[in-house]
């Protein structure tokens, strides 16, 4: 019985062995499988100017026979083993330092480069950047680049190239405020872009940046957080074009005044997130036109002295799941607060943090209505009264900050 079975397994083991080595050969002899001649050179020269410390990426990228098909070197994806061309290219964090060979410009398919949190100090953004003519993303965050804003970054629509290609510039900048733009004429060329993040770029000079963000018709997702961006000039923006497009807005960290919220005022109805922390909005309330945007689920402007009460016209803001407004001058009755959110947001609210405000007063109402709610924050109000007993029904609470108040115990 035994000797039967063996035979079995070996006649397996063959036919296995057999098919296996069909494979190899068929491999072998398909010219069409791995990458183009050019891109491979392009990516070996590209390889010679950097220096990888750790985590190398670069490890797999080879001259060696076996290692040639440059579409599985790590971070290389290619858009079909056909065409082997290159269409991305992965090197986000892997301790690079070097220069940024100008044969990259031979990856014409290029559609995606992120170097993000590398080492590329020293070293220009290069300007042949601007010639990879179907380069839609563009990640160059936190890489060290030195970056000559003005010569540099224009140079990606001043070639004869259908810039309008990019939808995503990622380049918030390290160390923080390292570069400095003294305008941002260049944007509006660039008018496919979905996606921008200059965050830690200094754009304290750049009075127009809100003209020049509006002119992109189709962003969705504006990140300018930490640029010590100055009050817009409203009046010369009346008709918003991104004001339809935009889902996610970060302002924060800037010097802004009140006057952007008549920007935020306009027709943002489809605006799911938006920050605001850390400006001056000293001597203004909330705008009640907030209560417009009715796709917010996001609201965040922490620290930067709002005062009044909340709008009654949150009410209408039936998705919203996380508001944060603590440490500002708020004022008001905490069940008025409440009474505004349990209207349309009681089933969505799952974080509510209006800590240090000060002027919140009143007793603490029963909120076992907010059936959402993970986190909530009143800590540093001038809260009193006893804290209800039903807060112990609230099975989805996480956490509580009740401290700072003069509440008694349950
Ligand atoms: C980046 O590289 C420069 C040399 O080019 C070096 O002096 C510096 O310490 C490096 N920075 C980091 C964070 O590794
Ligand atoms: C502009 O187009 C011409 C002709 O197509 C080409 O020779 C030249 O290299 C292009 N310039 C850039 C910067 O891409
Ligand atoms: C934007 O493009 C137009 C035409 O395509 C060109 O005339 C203009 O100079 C460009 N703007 C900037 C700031 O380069
Ligand atoms: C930004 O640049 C201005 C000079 O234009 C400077 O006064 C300011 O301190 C810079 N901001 C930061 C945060 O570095
Ligand atoms: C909207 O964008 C177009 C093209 O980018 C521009 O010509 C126009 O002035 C913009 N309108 C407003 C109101 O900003
Ligand atoms: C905001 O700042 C601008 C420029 O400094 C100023 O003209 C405007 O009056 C300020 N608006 C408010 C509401 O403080
Ligand atoms: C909110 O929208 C309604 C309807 O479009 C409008 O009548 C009202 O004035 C808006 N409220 C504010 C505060 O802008
Ligand atoms: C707290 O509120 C009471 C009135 O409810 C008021 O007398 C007291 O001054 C307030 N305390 C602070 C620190 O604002």
């Amino acid at each position: 019985m035994t000797v039967v079975a063996n035979m079995v397994e070996a006649r397996c083991c063959f036919k296995l062995l057999y098919a296996i080595v069909v494979a190899l050969l068929l491999h072998m002899n398909s010219p069409c499988i791995g990458c183009s001649e050019r891109d491979r050179q392009a990516l070996l020269a590209l390889k010679q100017g950097l220096v990888g410390d750790d985590g190398d990426r670069l490890l797999s990228w080879g001259r060696e026979a076996q290692n040639k098909n440059c579409c599985q070197w790590e971070g290389v994806y290619c858009s079909s083993s056909q065409t082997g061309h290159v269409v991305k290219l992965d090197l986000e964090d892997q301790s690079l330092q070097g220069k940024i060979s100008p044969e990259l410009v031979k990856l014409q398919h290029l559609e995606y480069l992120s170097l993000r949190f590398n080492n590329l100090s020293r070293s220009q953004i290069p300007d042949f950047i601007g010639s990879l003519s179907n380069l839609r993303h563009l990640d160059l965050s936190s890489a060290n680049f030195e970056v000559k804003f003005q010569t540099n970054l224009e140079t990606l629509h001043t070639c004869n190239i259908s810039i309008s290609a990019l939808k995503d510039i990622l380049l918030y900048a390290s160390p923080v405020n390292s570069i400095h733009a003294k305008n941002l004429n260049w944007l509006p060329n660039l008018s496919g872009l979905k996606h921008l993040d200059l965050s830690y770029t200094n754009l304290s000079d750049v009075v127009g940046w809100l003209e020049a963000v509006n002119m992109l018709p189709k962003l969705r997702k504006l990140i300018l957080d930490g640029c010590s961006l100055p009050p817009p000039i409203i009046f010369s923006v009346s008709i918003m074009n991104s004001s339809n497009s935009l889902v996610h807005v970060d302002l924060s960290r800037n010097n802004l005044n009140s006057s952007i919220f008549q920007w935020l005022s306009g027709t943002h109805t489809n605006l799911v997130y938006l920050d605001l922390s850390i400006n001056y909005f000293r001597g203004s309330s909330i705008p009640a036109a907030f209560g417009n945007m009715s796709s917010l689920e996001y609201l965040i402007i922490y620290g930067s002295e709002l005062e009044g009460g909340f709008p009654n016209s949150f009410a209408k803001l039936c998705r919203l799941r996380h508001l944060e407004l603590y440490r500002n001058s708020l004022s008001g009755q905490l069940t008025n607060f409440v009474e505004i959110l349990s209207e349309c947001a009681q089933n969505t609210l799952e974080y509510l943090h209006i800590s240090d405000n000060k002027d919140i007063v009143g007793s603490l109402p029963d909120l076992t209505n907010f059936l959402s709610l993970k986190h909530l924050f009143l800590g540093g109000n001038n809260l009193s009264g006893r804290i209800p007993k039903s807060i112990g029904q609230m099975s989805k609470l996480e956490t509580i900050d009740f401290g700072r108040n003069s509440l008694e115990g349950f």
